[in-house]
């Protein structure tokens, strides 16, 4: 048989994901499939086109595009994301870390980065947000606690992929008996915040692939988390301690209220880069 070139390899996938995706998809996920599977950078196809593709390479092709074409989101398929400057593992037991998610993280980093805070991560989920924060600012102590036992493996390998000191924990929320002793300079969490009856608005390789634990709250109760959250953070933060959520953009007004009705002080609530509310920050008044 003849060898399958790296040349060959680019046309084999265009017309593989031809029809599914369209052509500007096709383009950002050859480069991403490509590096990933071959670990070069892309541009290394166009100096050496008539290098050799491995044939273990090329089932690691076929796996990887039989799994998008079937619906997987691509970050699955190969097994990681770029989220902060920093490479994240994903696998379908945590969520596909959001652009959105890395400017909560810049907030926190714009306001605190002359600090040397202690950092809860609430939901932590691949450890995104407390690996970004603990790479970001100097001397920060981040912590990361999730209810998943998969997730919290994945975050931990995290660490250890980015040579980050993280600890990771295992506590649920609405019990935190293993944080009990623990005070934070800096609370940060992204829930679970979507509604029940918002299901039918999702895309099927959001609601198909990625864990529901992560993602849904009952409709009767849409600030389950935010209640828990709050009620922690009254507890738990030192004095002039800041909060920072993000949040469903239906209940900007809901969570503003709730914090101001449980003494936090200067709450904010924010829009994201596509202008839409998605977060709220405010300082504890203890
Ligand atoms: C929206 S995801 C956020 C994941 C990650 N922090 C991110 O931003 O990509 C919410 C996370 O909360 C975790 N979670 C759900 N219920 C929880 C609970 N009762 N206590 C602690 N974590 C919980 C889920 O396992 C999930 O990892």
């Amino acid at each position: 048989m003849e060898p399958v070139t790296l040349s060959d390899i680019l046309k084999i996938i265009s017309q593989k994901l031809e029809g599914v995706f369209n052509a500007d998809e096709i383009q950002s996920l050859k480069k991403l499939i490509v590096e990933s599977i071959l670990d070069i950078p892309y541009h290394s196809v166009f100096l050496n086109p008539n290098d050799e593709v491995k044939p273990e390479k090329l089932k690691e092709f076929d796996r990887v595009l039989t799994d998008i074409i079937a619906g997987q989101p691509v970050q699955y398929a190969i097994g990681y994301t770029h989220f902060f400057d920093l490479k994240i593992k994903v696998n379908p037991s945590v969520l596909i870390p959001r652009p959105e998610t890395e400017e909560l993280v810049s907030l926190v980093v714009k306001e605190n980065r002359t600090k040397t805070p202690t950092i809860l991560d609430i939901g932590t989920g691949s450890g995104c947000i407390a690996l970004a924060l603990a790479n970001t600012i100097p001397d920060s102590r981040v912590t990361g606690i999730d209810i998943s036992d998969d997730a919290l493996t994945l975050a931990r390998e995290n660490a250890e992929l980015n040579g980050l000191n993280v600890s990771f924990i295992k506590s649920d929320i609405f019990n935190p008996l293993a944080l009990n002793n623990l005070h934070f300079d800096i609370i940060v969490s992204n829930p679970p915040y979507v509604r029940e009856s918002e299901k039918p608005l999702m895309k099927s390789n959001v609601l198909d692939h990625e864990p529901h634990l992560a993602l849904f709250v009952p409709d009767e109760k849409p600030l389950i988390f935010y209640e828990a959250i709050v009620n922690f953070a009254f507890n738990h933060l030192n004095r002039d301690g800041q909060l920072y959520l993000e949040i469903n953009e239906a209940l900007g007004n809901e969570v503003s209220e709730l914090l101001k009705s449980n003494g936090f002080n200067d709450v904010r609530i924010l829009n994201d880069f596509r202008d839409r509310v998605r977060f709220a920050v405010a300082k504890s008044s203890n």
